[in-house]
Order: structure tokens, then sequence, then C-alpha cells
């Protein structure tokens, strides 16, 4: 007889992992299977999140930012280094270390939480079974009263750029290098491409990036994108848009690259390339025989609001359904799926899911953008304020960028803010927090921010929305 268990999850993500711990919580006999091995060789916790994705990365955005900071930004404290150098094996052996601590905390979680970690690749099977296939290949099948999906997603692989060694690499590859490129050329000026562009510009690497869009950051509000792409710019990361790789050369020197923009066709020589053009759900081989589980024609799992499946009591979460690919996305949907299981009413506002891209200036915002508004038909009034006029940010020489506020028109409601500059990761949660509290743009700018903050730059935004920031010149309304 198999084992059973009230939830089995499939994949030990963001998603997955906190989906199962909350599953445990609530009383519920849990497992997960998951089939990582991680640069070590060893099985491991986490997912893309923890083991290549948003944590490695932000640790060398770190390493990287603290680098450039010393050669080129403190001078006008009053600060210069002679001999600078920077140990790159290190920096990534760090990166190494913190994903071990993070990925091992998870595996201690499990045990504190009773869960059980099944190691190797699951396959949803007919009634609810998944066959677990083990790293040494030998497999049993467990059932489950619910199954909840959690398979995260793969880097889009281009078929005229395929994956060569350390030359050709996805984001993953480009977390691992031990020595800096001279010339680096990256596909896709997209979250993946700005971050890890800007990791090895710092580093001294020329960075070209070639999009094919022709618009920059078209999902980001057009004020922000464009104040962004001018720091990127003044920072010499050279984003070149409209542009269609048309193929990728191997030569003994390097790669070199053709591609068409609107005054026709160039080439570009590089010595390495990230393709970061997207990211695919993993549903291949998730699916047993004669179990008609239902993927839309990007091959993700298709949910409803509650991420519920075609087939009872199996859910799907996370990056291998619609909706943004986000780790915190990832995991409230894995929360609120425990909660449904149990029979509780909870309830995820995909509005209110931030997002952030941590280049330096940092990017990020909540709710519509004011683009969206205008298409939507929404009438709105917008504060915009500018980090120039805050204090902590001038004192910390990080003055470039803003924030903006979009409110109701009629109601006065946030619908949408907006930040690029110092600590807008930080300083996003407030918008959230206003959203899902259904605040006013009054409200928030009747409450006491600290003095000097970089979140005084919020409340002036939306005291701009109502024409009256104290420490800028309002528009006449
Ligand atoms: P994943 O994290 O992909 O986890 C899925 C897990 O399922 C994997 O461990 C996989 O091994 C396992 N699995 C797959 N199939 C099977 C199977 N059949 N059997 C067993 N196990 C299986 N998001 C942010 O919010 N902030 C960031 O700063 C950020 N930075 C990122 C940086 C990079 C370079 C990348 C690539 C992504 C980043 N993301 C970031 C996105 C984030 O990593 C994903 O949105 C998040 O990991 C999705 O979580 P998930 O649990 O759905 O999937
Ligand atoms: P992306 O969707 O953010 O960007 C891909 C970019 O590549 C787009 O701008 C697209 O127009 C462009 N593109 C596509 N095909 C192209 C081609 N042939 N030539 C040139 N340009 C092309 O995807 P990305 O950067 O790969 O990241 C995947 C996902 O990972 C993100 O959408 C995000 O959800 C997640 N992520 C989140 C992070 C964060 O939250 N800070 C950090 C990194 C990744």
């Amino acid at each position: 007889m198999s084992d059973q268990f009230d939830v089995v999850v499939i994949g030990g993500g963001p998603g997955g992992y906190v989906a199962a711990i909350r599953c445990a919580q609530l009383g519920l006999k849990t497992a997960c299977v998951e089939q990582w091995i991680n640069k070590q060789g060893k099985p491991a916790l986490g997912g893309t999140c923890l083991n290549v994705g948003c944590i490695p990365s932000k640790a060398l955005l770190e390493s990287s930012e603290r680098y450039e900071e010393i050669a080129h930004y403190n001078g006008p404290h009053g600060i210069s280094v002679e001999g600078l150098h920077i140990n790159v094996p290190q920096m990534i052996a760090r990166k190494d270390e913190i994903v071990q601590q993070l990925t091992g905390g998870i595996a201690q979680l499990f045990q504190a939480n009773n869960i059980t970690w099944l190691q190797g690749s699951g396959q949803l099977l007919p009634n609810n079974q998944v066959k677990v296939t083990g790293h040494d290949a030998g497999s049993q099948t467990v059932s489950a009263k619910n199954v909840i999906i959690a398979t995260g997603s793969t880097s889009i692989e281009l078929p005229i750029a395929k994956w060569l060694d350390t030359r050709i690499v996805d984001s993953t590859g480009a977390l691992d290098w031990e020595t800096i490129p001279k010339r680096l050329g990256v596909i896709g000026a997209g979250v993946i491409g700005l971050e890890m562009g800007s990791v090895w510009r710092r580093l001294g690497a020329e960075v070209v990036v070639l999009e094919a869009m022709d618009e920059f950051l078209s999902a980001a509000d057009r004020d922000v994108a464009k104040a962004a792409a001018l720091q990127f710019k003044k920072q010499g990361l050279d984003i070149r848009l409209g542009s269609k790789l048309g193929n990728v050369t191997v030569g003994d020197n390097g790669l070199t690259l053709t591609y068409s923009d609107s005054q026709g066709q160039k080439t570009l020589e590089v010595d390495r390339l990230i393709v970061a053009v997207g990211r695919k759900a993993n549903t291949q081989g998730l699916i047993g025989e004669g179990l008609n589980l239902q993927l839309d024609e990007r091959g993700r799992v298709i949910v409803d609001d509650h991420c519920k499946t075609n087939l009872p009591n199996v859910y799907a979460i996370g990056d291998c359904v619609r909706g943004p690919m986000l780790a915190h996305k990832a995991s409230e949907e894995g929360v609120c799926v425990a909660e449904s299981i149990v029979g509780q009413k909870p309830h995820l506002d995909f509005n209110c899911v931030p997002w952030i891209i941590y280049t330096h200036p940092e990017i990020a915002w909540v709710g519509k953008t004011e683009q969206e508004l205008k298409a939507a038909g929404v009438t709105y009034r917008s504060g915009s304020f500018s980090f120039a006029a805050n204090g902590r940010a001038k004192a910390m020489d990080q003055a470039a960028g803003l924030v903006k506020v979009l409110a109701d028109a009629k109601t006065d409601r946030v619908l949408g803010m907006h930040i690029v500059g110092p600590m807008a990761s930080e300083l996003i949660g407030q918008g959230v927090i206003a959203m899902e509290m259904e605040a006013s743009s009054e409200d928030l700018a009747r409450m006491v921010f600290g003095h000097p903050t970089l979140s005084e730059s919020v409340h002036e935004a939306v005291l701009a929305v109502d024409g009256r920031a104290l420490h800028a010149v309002n528009r006449k309304r």
C-alpha cells in the first residue's frame, strides 16, 4: 500500500515549500516532492528562488554594488581608495554560502514541521497518486487527498543562441562566472537582463543589452521607466531597444552577434552572452498517462482565482501558472491554497502584488500605471516627488529618481505607487499597505513620517496628488 498524505506538494520552491509549511501548521499530514540537486551535488529545497534566483542574484548585486561604490562613488564623501581589487571566486563563494545556509534552513523547517521530503521528481497520476522517481532511479507512489503543483519555471533557450559552456548562458550560468567578461552581451532588457547586466557592468564588463521591444520596461509606469533608463545610460549600461537578434556565431575570439534595428543590419562582438528572454513553466513530464490536467498554450497549468485546476483537489501555484513570476506571489498562493484546503476563506489581490527590480537605482511599483489607467478610462490624480529634494537621499548621495502616486479622481483611493530610487524595494511596502487597506491619498497625506527619511518622499508624493507638496513647487490645478 502506498503512503497516504493529506497533501502532497510537487516542487519545493517558494511556492511549494511555503505551501507545505502552512499545510503542516494547519495540521495536515504533508509531503513535498523536490528534485533539485545543488552545485555541491546534494538534494536541496528552495527552488529557483533560493538556489539560482532571488537570493544568489541579490548577493551578487550587493557585492558588485559595494565594489562600484568604492571604485566610483565615494569621492564626494572625501573617501578615496587605492589598489582596489575584487576577488571574484570569493564573491561567488560568499553567494554559495548564503544559498546553502538558506536552503538548509528550509530543510530544518521541514523537520520542525514534520513535513516529509520526498527526494526526486514527481509525476501526477490518476486519483491523486504521485509517483516519485528518486535520484537513484528507484520509484515509489504516494497518494494524497490533495495535490499542490508548484513545479516553477526554467529559462527559455533561443534556438539561435543555444547554451554553450560558460559563453552562452542563462541567469544561472551568469551567477557562477569566476572571471569578469571584458565584453558582455545580454539578450533581453527585462528583469534578469537588467539585474545580471548590472552585476557584471559594475565589476568592469562593457555591457550591451539587445532588447527586441521598442519600449523600455513596458510593464513599468512611463515616468519611472524613463528615469531609470536615464540612470542606466549614465552608468554605461548600453541598452539598444528595437534590436532583433539574427544569429550568433561562435569564434576563437568570442561571439559575433548579428541583429537588426530601425537603421538596418548590425553586428556586435562579445566574449560572453546572457540570454534572458523570459521563463517557461516546468510542466514537461509532470502529467502521467491517462490524466487530463489542462495546460494553456504556454504549458502553464490552468487554474481559477483560487488556484484550482480542472481536476478535483488538485491545485497549482507559482511560476507554473498564470500571473507574474515572482517568489512572493508564489508563496502567497501557497498559503491561500493551504488555508482553503482546511475550509478557510483566504484572499489574494493580484493588484496589490509589488514588482521590484534590484538595480541601482531600484525600481518598484504596485497597482496600476498611468498608462493602464488612461487605457481603462479611469479618471485619476497624480502626484510625484523627486528624491533630489529629499534630505536623506541627498545625504546618501542617492538623490536620483522619484516617487509617483496615482489616486482615483473621484474617491481619492490610491490606485498605484511607482518608485525609482534608493531603497525603492523597501519603500514600496508602504504602497502595498495603503492599497490593501484601501487608503486614500489623503489618508497617507495626514500621517506623520519620520525626518529625515526616504519615506518622506512618499509623503510628499501623496501631498502632491492634492497639489500641496511642501518641498516642491506644485503644479497649478
Ligand atoms: P521554483 O522556485 O522554480 O521552484 C519549483 C521547484 O520545483 C524547483 O525546485 C524544481 O526543482 C521543482 N520541480 C519541478 N518539477 C518537479 C517535479 N516534477 N518533481 C519534483 N520537483 C520538481 N522573484 C522575486 O520575487 N524576487 C526576485 O528578486 C527574483 N529574482 C530572480 C532572479 C533570477 C535570476 C531568477 C531566475 C528568478 C528570480 N525571481 C525573483 C523569480 C522567482 O525565483 C520565481 O518567481 C520563484 O522561484 C517561483 O517559485 P515557484 O515555487 O513557483 O517555482
Ligand atoms: P522578462 O520577461 O522580464 O524580460 C525578457 C525581455 O526579453 C523582454 O523585455 C522581452 O521583450 C525581451 N526579449 C524576448 N525575446 C527577445 C529576443 N529574441 N531578443 C531580444 N529581446 C527579447 O524575463 P526575464 O528577464 O528572463 O525574467 C524572467 C522572470 O523572472 C521575470 O519576468 C520575473 O518574473 C522573474 N524575475 C524577477 C526578478 C525580480 O523580481 N527582481 C528578478 C529576476 C527575474
